[in-house]
């Protein structure tokens, strides 16, 4: 199954939230991403799909955003070949929904026959604190995804790398733009370390809709890029156009708050 643009510009678009390392925010993005997203569109045009045996992302959005599609197909060993079908299946009938969009959390560790799934999507956000023990095995990571775009020699899947966990203050992300340097990767806008995330997780759900908390503002704008520059094809404009190939890292971080 090789994308088609037509199915791209007009079918559900669907986003991995991967890495082969565990603790990064997977589960806590897909969770903020479709909350997110649930005030920007309709719920209904929203399926999560949890592949995580621990079920984080189902339990908690289920009681936090009910109107949201869930789906639990949990890729273990056992049910490997099964759920990763499943959830391709499940991939390639949304693509004739307009205005769909799948989020497809995914278990920390290494099955091919996933990886070879997410090179089939549309885009990979890739969460990662700055710490090295996070960079290297998502350096890693995003060196074999390259190498999956260039055997389908193709834009798809968009490699979009999360910074999560910052620091209250930090600005300075050349590290990590050094270190992703040689990839074909973009940067999306940093997520805080933040308490009200944690409260989230102890069964506070409420914690989250205070429209003035820094967690709220923080996903509201993720939500706000992921709209603009993956779901209103962006991102598809800016690869489309030959003169991006001048660059591996676009900044978005910093357009993005330039713009404000
Ligand atoms: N931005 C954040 N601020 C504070 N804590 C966070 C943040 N993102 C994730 N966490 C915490 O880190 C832990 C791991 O997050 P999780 O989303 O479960 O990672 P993964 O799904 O990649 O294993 C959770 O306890 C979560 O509360
Ligand atoms: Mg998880």
């Amino acid at each position: 199954m090789v994308l088609s643009s037509d199915y791209i510009k007009n079918g559900a678009k669907s986003i991995f939230v991967a890495n082969v390392k565990g603790g990064v925010g997977k589960s806590t993005l897909t969770i903020m991403l479709a909350r997110a997203l649930a005030t920007k569109m309709r719920p209904e045009k929203i399926t999560v799909i949890d592949t995580d045996l621990q079920r984080t992302t189902t339990e908690f959005l289920s009681a936090s955003n009910p109107e949201i599609n869930i789906e639990f197909l949990p890729i273990t060993a056992a049910f490997e070949n099964t759920n990763i079908s499943l959830v391709q299946q499940f991939i390639k009938q949304n693509m004739f929904k307009t205005g769909h969009v799948v989020i497809i959390d995914t278990p920390a560790g290494t099955s091919q026959r996933l990886w070879n799934l997410v090179g089939e999507s549309y885009c990979v956000l890739i969460p990662t604190s700055l710490s090295n023990a996070d960079l290297a095995p998502t350096e890693s990571f995003i060196r074999s995804m390259d190498k999956v775009k260039a055997r389908y020699q193709q834009i798809y899947p968009h490699l979009v790398v999360c910074p999560n966990r910052i620091p209250f203050g930090q600005k300075d992300y050349s590290v990590m733009a050094k270190r992703l340097n040689n990839h074909d990767v973009v940067i999306g806008p940093a997520i805080r370390d933040l308490a009200s995330v944690r409260h989230f997780y102890n069964g506070k759900t409420t914690e989250m809709n205070n429209q003035s908390s820094n967690a709220y503002e923080d996903f509201s704008q993720f939500g706000d890029f992921i709209d603009k520059f993956v779901l209103k094809g962006e991102l598809d404009k800016i690869y489309n156009d030959e003169s991006h190939l001048a660059m591996n890292i676009v900044p978005f971080e910093k357009k993005l708050n330039s713009k404000k």
